[in-house]
């Protein structure tokens, strides 16, 4: 669109606005890379801390260096005990994505400061980062349910830890494989929407918290992280496979989007559903627990066939939250955590993200094509009679 002789790119779609070495979305043929490194081969054979590593240091770790940034990751973990007390005064019912994006905002406050009033953003403070934001996640699930926050193995992953500190329980096998492996997918994704946040956050010379406390609520959205809760919703509405034809017409029917399909990027189905369905079913298999997965897999051929036939131009596929649903429901994680739950993968992301923005920045500030009223003179306020040109 043109407007006032500026082309105006809604939505910067297509638009290139910097450049980056940590991840490459390839829309067209489904391909994710982080720093080279195709996700098929990471999903299967490195664990998160690994992804951590290879995007903040640029490398995949030696076994020392994996074993070292395990034991930074598991120290830095607690929570500074101020913060777990505003937890325990907020109301139950609050949100979770609202106490994430508060607690971590929170955390600000506990970290040092130099003499012009700036904290250090440096890996060490990712790392904090990182390694906290699964114990607020964790935390609060337990305090909302009048549960006391159990504080964090040094000896567990980081995936397991975080399931630990939910349930007072080492996961198993696959139970942690499941985590973990959610949470390599979920750890890059080019300049997503949360992550330009942070970038644009970061690009002003502001820190890290403050980067990461505006990418948490970037994410907020169901055009965006929302949208695995959103899909849960589903699963939960449609109930067996059989219902979930005829959820289809009737939410396209009600003009609204089916959550977990369609990408901005990828013109095919997004690359990293395939992995979260095989860990999903593999999981829901070995629990014995086969409600949602089915329910997810009916749903998701229903979704593709009809939005074929109702919006042929289109080419709409399951992402990344289609399949995140059913994993976190047989991980018995409650639907309105699953936004908070991408942010602890995320963060990695984010976090790699800001640095990068901050070792060569150049501040973003694009430009808006004005459409308001025309230059006109002020009017005192006597002289007003309520609603007049402008005042929308
Ligand atoms: N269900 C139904 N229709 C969808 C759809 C979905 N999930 N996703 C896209 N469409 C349709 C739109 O209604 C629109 O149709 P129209 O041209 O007839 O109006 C068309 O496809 C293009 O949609 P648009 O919003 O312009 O595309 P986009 O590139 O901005 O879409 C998303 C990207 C993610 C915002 C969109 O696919 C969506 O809303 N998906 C559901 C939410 C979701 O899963 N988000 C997580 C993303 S990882």
């Amino acid at each position: 669109m043109s407007t006032t002789g500026l082309v105006v790119d809604r939505g910067l779609e297509g638009v290139v606005v910097g450049s980056t070495d940590l991840s490459n979305v390839e829309g067209q043929v489904g391909r994710l890379t982080y720093r080279g490194y195709d996700i098929d081969d990471l999903a299967p054979n490195a664990c998160f801390e690994e992804i951590v590593s290879l995007l903040l240091y640029g490398h995949l770790p030696s076994a020392d260096e994996l074993e070292s940034l395990k034991r930074e990751l598991a120290s830095r973990a607690s929570l500074p005990e101020p913060l777990v007390a505003a937890m325990q005064n907020v109301p139950k019912t609050a949100w979770p994505m609202d106490v994430l994006r508060t607690i971590v905002s929170g955390l600000a406050l506990f970290s040092p400061v130099n003499n012009k009033g700036e904290h250090v953003s440096d890996v060490h403070t990712a790392i904090e980062l990182i390694a906290k934001m699964t114990t607020i996640v964790a935390a609060w699930d337990r305090i909302r349910r009048g549960l006391d926050p159990i504080e964090p193995r040094a000896d567990l992953s980081h995936a397991a830890n975080f399931l630990y500190m939910r349930s007072g329980k080492v996961p198993t096998e696959i139970e942690e494989d499941a985590m973990d492996t959610y949470f390599v997918l979920l750890a890059d994704h080019s300049y997503n929407a949360s992550t330009f946040s942070a970038r644009v956050t970061a690009s002003t010379r502001a820190d890290l918290y403050a980067a990461v406390t505006a990418a948490i609520a970037t994410l907020t959205g169901d055009l965006h992280g929302g949208a695995a809760s959103a899909s849960y919703n589903n699963l939960v509405a449609i109930g067996s496979p059989e219902k979930a034809e005829k959820f289809v017409r009737d939410e396209l029917a009600k003009g609204n989007r089916i959550m977990g399909m369609g990408h901005r990027e990828y013109r095919v189905r997004d690359p990293r559903a395939k992995h979260l369905e095989a860990i999903a079913k593999r999981l829901s298999e070995q629990r014995g627990d086969t409600k949602w997965y089915p329910i997810a897999r009916e749903l998701e051929n229903q979704s593709q066939r009809i939005l074929a036939e109702e919006k042929p131009d289109r080419k709409i596929y399951a992402n990344v939250d289609f399949y995140s649903a059913p994993l976190m429901a047989d991980l018995g994680i409650p639907g309105d955590e699953y936004t908070c739950i991408f942010a602890c993968g995320r963060i990695a992301g984010w976090a790699a993200h800001v640095l990068e923005q901050l070792h060569d920045n150049r501040l973003i500030r694009p430009q808006a094509a004005y459409v308001g009223p025309p230059p006109g003179p002020f009017v005192p306020i006597d002289q007003r009679s309520g609603a007049t040109v402008g005042s929308a």
